[in-house]
């Protein structure tokens, strides 16, 4: 396996660069699979899910070219051979879970595993079944896998409330939606970028969708969609990672410059926060300049649906209030046990603890490196964060949750002053027992 080292304290001078959106990248491709032909999709970051996906896609037939110098991703969807996303692809990705819908949308057919929880409890896909039923779907369960037909080969389309927002509902609905026979009326849909892109991908192609950028999608089927060139959007979640990086380990006076970034897609809960906390914040037409303050306040915040406070940020915000003046709360009802990070921080020294859906964090706090475990892709990139202002040598260990989600991350960070390296480590080394002291 491999471990990522930091030795700080540091500074992040200069600036850093945001790839393509990993989890808008997923949605793209799933919706290159409901046209036949070839959709060139640029600006796609080389990332572990990317490839996990390239595998899905093949799986059932599709042609997947990654040029790896520009980012692009050629997927030829012309003969696809099978209506089948395996458990052992599934198994590594959520967004596999994406599948159902496109194969029931282009086939009237699919069976696809179903993903199971995460590291952070069960994540439910009710939402994702319900709605492919409203549209006409049979659904069964069958093995662990859903099996999907829609009565006639073809779904209808139809009506469908979302009891909740659902990132990951809409997009499959969606999907599913655009080659019905008929028309689908969605309500409380979410508006997350993501969907908005995939939304705007698909009209791009040939889909008729009413109402993107609102809780309310009228989707009039067509009989095909045309293959064609789409541009994925810049990583949201990366740019608030450097954002809360810069805030928390820039040098007061010398503002970070993040290039490449759509901030509108952050929603204004984040930007609120950060300059709730002393940070100044400048945003320009292709960059965004962060400055840290001398010292950061401590600001409680709670995650929210879009515009809300992106729970994928929550990991990186604890980081950054165990520098801040104070005591704040982070509560995540979109996942209320997402907390792993707060035990392997309080090892680094941190003065945080967790109840219920909040964790409490005091500071500023010394941290001290130590050998910290990843949990999870967000979680991971925190304890790089923490490992960047504390004291000493931070093992940040499984860095393959790392890799599913950010692009080149030690290469960016090196140039921006932090002193990183990836190792290669045995992790069922044992130590050797020393005995017999001498
Ligand atoms: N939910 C249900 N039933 C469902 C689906 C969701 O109850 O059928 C609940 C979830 O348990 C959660 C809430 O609805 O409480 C929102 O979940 P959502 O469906 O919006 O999440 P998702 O689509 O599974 C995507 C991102 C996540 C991100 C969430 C929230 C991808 C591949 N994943 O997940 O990203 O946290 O939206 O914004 O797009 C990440 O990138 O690290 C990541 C986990």
């Amino acid at each position: 396996m491999e471990k990522l080292i930091i030795k700080g304290p540091g500074r992040i001078r200069g600036s850093l660069t945001v790839s393509g959106s990993k989890n808008t990248a997923l949605m793209l491709m799933s919706g290159a699979l409901l046209a036949p032909g070839r959709t060139r999709l640029t600006n796609v970051p080389l990332l572990r899910d990317v490839s996990t996906f390239s595998q899905v896609l093949r799986v059932v037939g599709a042609d997947v070219r990654v040029d790896e110098t520009t980012g692009a991703i050629d997927i030829d969807a012309s003969n696809l051979t099978s209506c089948e996303a395996p458990y052992e692809l599934v198994k590594k990705m959520r967004a596999s879970f994406y599948m159902l819908g496109t194969l029931l949308g282009r086939f009237g057919q699919a069976r696809v595993s179903l993903p199971g929880g995460c590291a952070w409890g069960p994540r439910p896909v009710d939402l994702h079944l319900a709605g492919l039923k409203a549209l006409g779907a049979e659904i069964e369960l069958d093995h662990g896998y859903v099996v999907a037909k829609a009565k006639g080969g073809r779904l209808t389309g139809g009506a469908f409330r979302f009891e909740k927002s659902s990132v990951g509902a809409t997009a499959n609905v969606m999907l599913a939606a655009v080659l019905a026979r008929g028309t689908t009326c969605l309500d409380n849909v979410a508006i997350e970028p993501d969907v908005i892109e995939l939304g705007l991908s698909l009209v791009k192609m040939g889909a008729r969708i009413e109402g993107l950028g609102t809780h309310s999608l009228e989707i009039e089927g067509v009989d095909a969609l045309t293959a064609t060139e789409l541009e994925n959007c810049p990583d949201r979640i990366e740019l608030g990672t450097f954002m809360i990086a810069a805030a928390m380990a820039g040098a007061p006076g010398e503002p970070v410059r993040i290039n490449r970034g759509r901030p509108d897609q952050l929603g204004d809960a984040f930007a609120q926060a950060l300059l709730d906390t002393g940070a100044t914040i400048e945003f320009a037409d292709d960059h965004v300049l962060v400055e840290a303050p001398d010292q950061l306040r401590a600001t409680s915040i709670v995650t929210g649906v879009y515009p809300g406070f992106p729970t994928d940020l929550q990991a990186q915000w604890v980081v950054m209030l165990t520098q801040a003046t104070g005591t704040a709360t982070v509560r995540d009802p979109i996942y209320p046990d997402r907390f792993a990070h707060i035990p392997e921080l309080v090892r680094l020294g941190a003065t945080a603890g967790v109840s219920g859906d909040s964790a409490t964090i005091s500071g500023p706090t010394p941290l001290t490196g130590a050998n910290v475990m990843s949990t999870d892709l967000r979680a991971s990139v925190s304890l790089l964060m923490a490992g960047i202002v504390a004291t000493g040598e931070t093992h940040v260990l499984r860095v393959y949750h790392l890799d599913r989600g950010y692009e080149r991350i030690e290469e960016k960070l090196k140039k921006a002053g932090v002193n990183i390296r990836r190792e290669r480590y045995d992790e069922f080394a044992q130590p050797v027992p020393h005995l017999f002291e001498r």
